[in-house]
């Protein structure tokens, strides 16, 4: 007798089913970091940077621009004081990524330790500084205000640094080489 053929198996198709893909980490900058892109002196930088960070900090130690000074870091001496757009700002109380995409000017953009510019010139004639911490903060205010007023008198200029503090010089020397570079950049003339 014969025997009954086995119904055959069905043939199974071998599939081959990936393993659900794991979400892949993305590239992201570690927590309470970011980017922040700005022009400082005419040259543009992007550095990382913790959303914390001072922008008298950034400038110091992220760009290496060391001219800007940290005195009190709480707004008062006015040694960290730098240009932000055209008007002088005090570095110690911005965070560095509320400066994103801002034009930026310190110190090291007046003049060169060959080539002083009339306010450096004024100052280092009139025995404006002794230390030198205060200094920066003292000549970009100054700046400002002899852009903003080319013929200040006595009285302005005290008043437009009175937001600066310097232990050294009792400030007489400060404003006379404030009053000095405005008549200098005017060819001598005033009146
Ligand atoms: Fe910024 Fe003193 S360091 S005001
Ligand atoms: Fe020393 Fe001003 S020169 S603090």
């Amino acid at each position: 007798m014969k025997r009954a053929k086995k119904p055959a198996k069905p043939k199974i198709k071998a599939t081959r089913r990936r393993a659900p893909r794991k979400a892949r980490p993305r590239a992201m900058k570690p927590m309470g970091q970011a980017q922040v892109r700005l022009r400082v002196n005419g040259v543009e930088y992007v550095r990382t940077a913790e959303v914390r960070k001072t922008l008298a900090d950034f400038i110091r130690e992220d760009i290496g621009l060391t001219g800007t000074h940290l005195g009190c870091e709480h707004g008062v001496c006015g040694a960290c004081t730098i240009l932000l757009g055209d008007q002088p700002v005090r570095s110690c109380l911005m965070f560095a990524v509320q400066a994103e995409g801002a034009e930026i000017t310190t110190v090291e953009a007046l003049g060169t330790p060959e080539a002083l510019n009339p306010l450096q010139q004024a100052f280092m004639d009139h025995h404006a500084l002794q230390c030198g911490f205060c200094t920066p903060g003292f000549l970009m205010s100054a700046t400002v205000l002899l852009r903003e007023n080319p013929r200040p008198t006595e009285a302005q200029v005290r008043e437009y640094l009175s937001g600066h503090l310097c232990r050294c010089t009792g400030y007489q020397g400060i404003v006379a080489a404030a009053l000095d570079a405005a008549k200098r950049m005017q060819g001598g003339k005033r009146g």
